[in-house]
């Protein structure tokens, strides 16, 4: 991180939500590329399927830290290993705890890197992340890659939503008042980003799964 985006104080885009945008810069975008990529290799990324129905997602997951999550028709949980292969999932890369630092504003570590990649026709529909079991952690989002649109709402499903595009180098903090804030992903905005050889984009999500303490 320059010295340039450490002074440079967040967007608050609404109460609890704040954009630090293009807080990684390209080297370490790049950096963290190489790093998910040992990530991937210990831990392939997988197509997950929705609760009951079966229906794949199109998003292609894998984690890191000691919880990854995951969902089939079982439903939607954390777990130690990966749902194929039935590994651990590789630890959190060191960047990614220094960021959680300074950006979470929370005192205990993150115990679960959701890893997102999406093709160009990939996208996510609204919803929460409330399956940890506390909630006074906050969410801290990082984008790499292609744009996305990114939608965002209230805390319930009905509220007014709004979007913005969150491009490569973006970090997204969901905390306090907006930690259950709907969220998804409209669409990718394909060709947006040289970071990726073969186009598409990665979010990471670090959350706290269990209480502190
Ligand atoms: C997610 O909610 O798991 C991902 C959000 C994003 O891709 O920005
Ligand atoms: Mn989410």
């Amino acid at each position: 991180m320059s010295a340039d985006q450490e002074m440079r104080s967040p967007l608050e885009i609404s109460e609890g939500v704040r954009l630090f945008r293009d807080r990684l810069e390209r080297a370490e975008q790049s950096a963290l590329v190489a790093e998910l990529r040992e990530v991937a290799r210990r831990a392939p990324f997988y197509t997950p399927a929705m609760p009951r129905s079966g229906r794949p997602f199109s998003v292609r997951m894998t984690n890191c830290g000691p919880l990854g999550w995951v969902s089939d028709r079982a439903g939607y949980r954390y777990q130690p290993t990966h749902p194929e292969t039935g590994w651990p999932w590789p630890a959190i890369p060191p960047r990614l705890l220094d960021l959680w630092d300074e950006v979470s504003g929370y005192p205990h570590p993150p115990e679960a890197c959701l890893v997102n990649f999406y093709d160009a026709e990939a996208k996510m529909g609204l919803h929460q992340d409330r399956d940890e079991a506390d909630f006074a952690a906050p969410l801290v989002s990082i984008s790499l890659g292609d744009s996305c649109r990114f939608r965002l709402g209230g805390v319930e499903r009905t509220d007014r939503t709004r979007s913005f595009v969150l491009a490569s180098g973006d970090v997204l903090v969901l905390a306090g008042p907006a930690r259950l804030a709907f969220h998804g992903v409209d669409r990718i905005l394909s060709g947006t980003s040289t970071l990726l050889a073969g186009g598409g984009r990665i979010n990471l999500t670090l959350r706290r799964v269990t209480k502190a303490g």
